[in-house]
């Protein structure tokens, strides 16, 4: 790999660019429906939403902070529980610019771990983030279901400074991934609900699982927190993990696009490729819908479409589940 993978990704880019574009490309591949579960979202409120508590101070494990609702709920001067586990923030991770550049750190964490909803930059390569940041602002990176409200992302990307995006990315690049996601391989699940754009426990009970891939937090109340600590499961259907294993392994489409060919031995990132390993599941399985669907269409992003083209949603969770249990670092 090293160099040589350099050559092989930039041909694939150029391969991929003469055979059409994605959407081009289309009618050669298999039908693909997005399955909608894979992207859930609450109904629009009815009623505007009650002001946050200012009252009641809330406590998390293992920190000795102490906020109110309001004051978690403040996208620009962000709530931090571990300032002990990450180095001083830069004014666009823990501020922002009002009204509608909040700071990164708001939605991604502090410590860029982030939540299933909006991913980890916890160790994205800095030029990769910035690129991302481009590709949400001028259209190119797009959710596969269009009523997703990803939108977050988009308006903060119309919103924020060229400037701040590169002190935010530099900031996340050199923070590691430590969350460790539980995968669950089960035939029936936990009845859920959808909060936001989440998953969470919902009634008692089970239902059949389905072929989903179903992400909850542990807790939800943790997770409203924005706790970095709290633990999230996914349930996957069982052998998901053993068929993803060997998907990955071997390429979708052949040895050139095994998983590792590019994102490195480990699954850990390689160069500008990012690392995958140790991911919220939920949120690598609607990034595989997204680039198969050509909703992430970005000219980087053609190294990801002949290794999506012909997965099935089963294929798509098999590795999702693998990917995410990985260990995140070395
Ligand atoms: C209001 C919430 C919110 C804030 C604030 C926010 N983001 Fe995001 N971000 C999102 C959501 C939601 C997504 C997922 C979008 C998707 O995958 O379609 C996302 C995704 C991303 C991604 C893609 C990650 C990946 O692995 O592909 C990057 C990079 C990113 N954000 C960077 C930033 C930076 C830099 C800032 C601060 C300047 C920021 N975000 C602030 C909500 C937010
Ligand atoms: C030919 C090279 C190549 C191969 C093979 C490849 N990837 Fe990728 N992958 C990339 C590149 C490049 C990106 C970044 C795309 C961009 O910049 O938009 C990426 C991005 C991704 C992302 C999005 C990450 C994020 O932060 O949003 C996921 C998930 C992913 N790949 C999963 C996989 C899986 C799973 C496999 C194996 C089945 C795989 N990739 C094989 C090159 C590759």
């Amino acid at each position: 790999m090293g160099r040589g993978r350099a050559g092989g990704l930039g041909a694939l880019l150029v391969g991929t660019i003469a055979a059409g574009s994605a959407l081009g490309a289309q009618s050669t591949r298999p039908p693909f429906a997005v399955p909608t579960w894979a992207f859930p979202t609450a109904p629009a409120a009815t009623a505007p939403a009650p002001k946050p508590d200012s009252v009641v101070l809330r406590r998390v494990p293992r920190s000795t902070r102490t906020y109110t609702m309001r004051q978690v709920s403040n996208g620009f001067d962000i709530p931090d529980w571990f300032p002990q586990s990450h180095p001083p923030m830069p004014a666009s991770v823990q501020y922002g610019v009002p009204p509608n550049a909040r700071g990164c750190g708001y939605c991604h964490l502090p410590d860029g771990q982030g939540r299933p909803e909006n991913g980890t930059l916890a160790g994205l390569p800095a030029e990769y983030t910035i690129r991302q940041v481009a590709a949400f602002r001028n259209g190119t990176r797009l959710a596969a279901n269009p009523a997703s409200p990803t939108n977050s992302m988009h308006t903060l990307a119309k919103a924020v400074a060229d400037s701040d995006v590169v002190t935010a990315a530099r900031y996340f690049e050199h923070l590691a991934l430590t969350r460790r996601n539980r995968v669950v391989e089960v035939a029936r699940v936990p009845k859920t609900r959808i909060e936001g754009m989440l998953f969470a426990y919902g009634d008692p009970g089970t239902e059949p699982l389905d072929g989903r891939l179903i992400e909850v937090p542990e807790t939800f109340e943790r997770h409203e927190l924005r706790d970095p600590g709290v633990p999230y499961i996914s349930y996957v259907p069982v052998g998901s993990i053993a068929r993803g294993r060997s998907l990955a392994t071997r390429g979708p489409a052949g040895a050139a696009t095994s998983c590792a060919a590019c994102h490195g031995p480990d699954l850990l990132g390689k160069d500008q490729v990012p690392p995958i390993a140790g991911r919220a599941p939920s949120n690598i399985l609607r990034q595989l819908i997204n680039f198969r669907t050509g909703a992430r269409s970005d000219s980087a992003s053609a190294s990801m479409w002949p290794v999506v083209e012909r997965l099935t949603v089963r294929d798509m969770v098999a590795l999702a589940a693998y990917v995410g249990s990985r260990k995140p670092t070395r």
